[in-house]
C-alpha cells in the first residue's frame, strides 16, 4: 500500500512572504527526492481559481456578505480537496499549499468576526477530519509587511484586492487569530519570524522541515 503523502501549509497575513518561502519549501523537498505538488487557496484548480477571483474583486457596487465570503472560501476548498489535495496524497505526494483553514479562521474568523465555532462546522463538513500535518506560520508586524507589499506593488504592478484593501485594525485582528491557533496547536503550526531577512526565514525553515521529514521518514 502507498503511504500517504505529507501536507504541509504555509500560513500568515499580507505580504509576509508566503508564496516566496512555499518555492523555497518544495526546492527543498524536491532535492531530498520527493514529489511535491505546490497548489494554493483559494484556488488550486480552474473552477477554484473561478471562484478566488469572486472572492478577491474589488467591492464595487455590490459588497459581499460575510457569511457568503465565508461558504465561497470552503465550497473553493472542497473542490480543491476533492481534484488536487487528496489524490496527491493518496499517490503518496506531498502537498505544499499557499494559505489553506488557517487562513480561514483568521480572515473571516478574526478579522470579519464570524463565530470560530460556526468555521468548525464547516471545517469537519468539507475536510471530514483533514488536517495539514504542519504549518508554518510566518508572522510579523502589519505596518512592516505593508511595506514588502508596496515595494512589490511598485516593482511589479497590480492592483490591491478586496482583502489588501482593508484596515489595520482588520489585519491586526488575523495576526492575533493567526497566533492564538499556534498557540491552541503548537505542534502542527510552528510560527516563524518573517521580519527578518529572507535567508534567515528560509534558515529556519529549513531546520524545522529537517526535523520533521526526518522524524516522517
Ligand atoms: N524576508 C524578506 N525580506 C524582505 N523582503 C521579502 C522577504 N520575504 C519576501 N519578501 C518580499 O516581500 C514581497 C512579498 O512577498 P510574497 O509575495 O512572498 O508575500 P505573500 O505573503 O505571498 O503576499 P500575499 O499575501 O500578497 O500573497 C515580495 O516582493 C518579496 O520578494
Ligand atoms: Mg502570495
Amino acid at each position: 500500500m502507498t503511504k500517504r503523502g505529507r501536507f504541509i501549509t504555509l500560513e500568515g497575513g499580507e505580504g509576509v512572504g508566503k508564496s516566496t518561502n512555499v518555492k523555497r519549501v518544495v526546492e527543498w523537498l524536491e532535492a531530498r527526492g520527493i514529489e511535491v505538488v505546490c497548489t494554493r487557496e483559494p484556488g488550486g484548480t480552474p473552477r477554484a481559481e473561478a471562484i478566488r477571483e469572486l472572492l478577491l474583486a474589488p467591492q464595487g457596487d455590490e459588497p459581499l456578505d460575510d457569511d457568503a465570503e465565508l461558504l465561497l472560501m470552503f465550497a473553493a476548498r472542497a473542490q480543491h480537496l476533492a481534484q488536487v489535495i487528496r489524490p496527491a496524497l493518496a499517490r503518496g505526494a506531498w502537498v505544499v499549499c499557499d494559505r489553506f483553514t488557517d487562513a480561514t479562521f483568521a480572515y473571516q474568523g478574526g478579522g470579519r468576526g464570524i463565530d470560530q465555532n460556526r468555521i468548525a462546522i464547516l471545517e469537519r463538513f468539507v475536510q471530514h477530519g483533514l488536517e495539514p500535518d504542519l504549518t508554518l506560520l510566518l508572522d510579523m508586524p502589519m505596518a512592516a509587511a505593508q511595506q514588502r507589499l508596496e515595494a512589490r506593488l511598485s516593482q511589479h504592478g497590480g492592483e490591491r484586492d478586496r482583502f489588501e484593501r482593508e484596515h489595520a485594525s482588520f489585519f491586526e485582528a488575523v495576526r492575533r487569530a493567526y497566533l492564538a491557533r499556534a498557540d491552541a496547536a503548537p505542534q502542527r503550526i510552528r510560527v516563524i519570524d518573517a521580519s527578518r531577512e529572507l535567508d534567515a526565514v528560509a534558515e529556519q525553515i529549513h531546520q524545522i522541515l529537517a526535523a520533521r521529514v526526518g522524524a516522517w521518514q
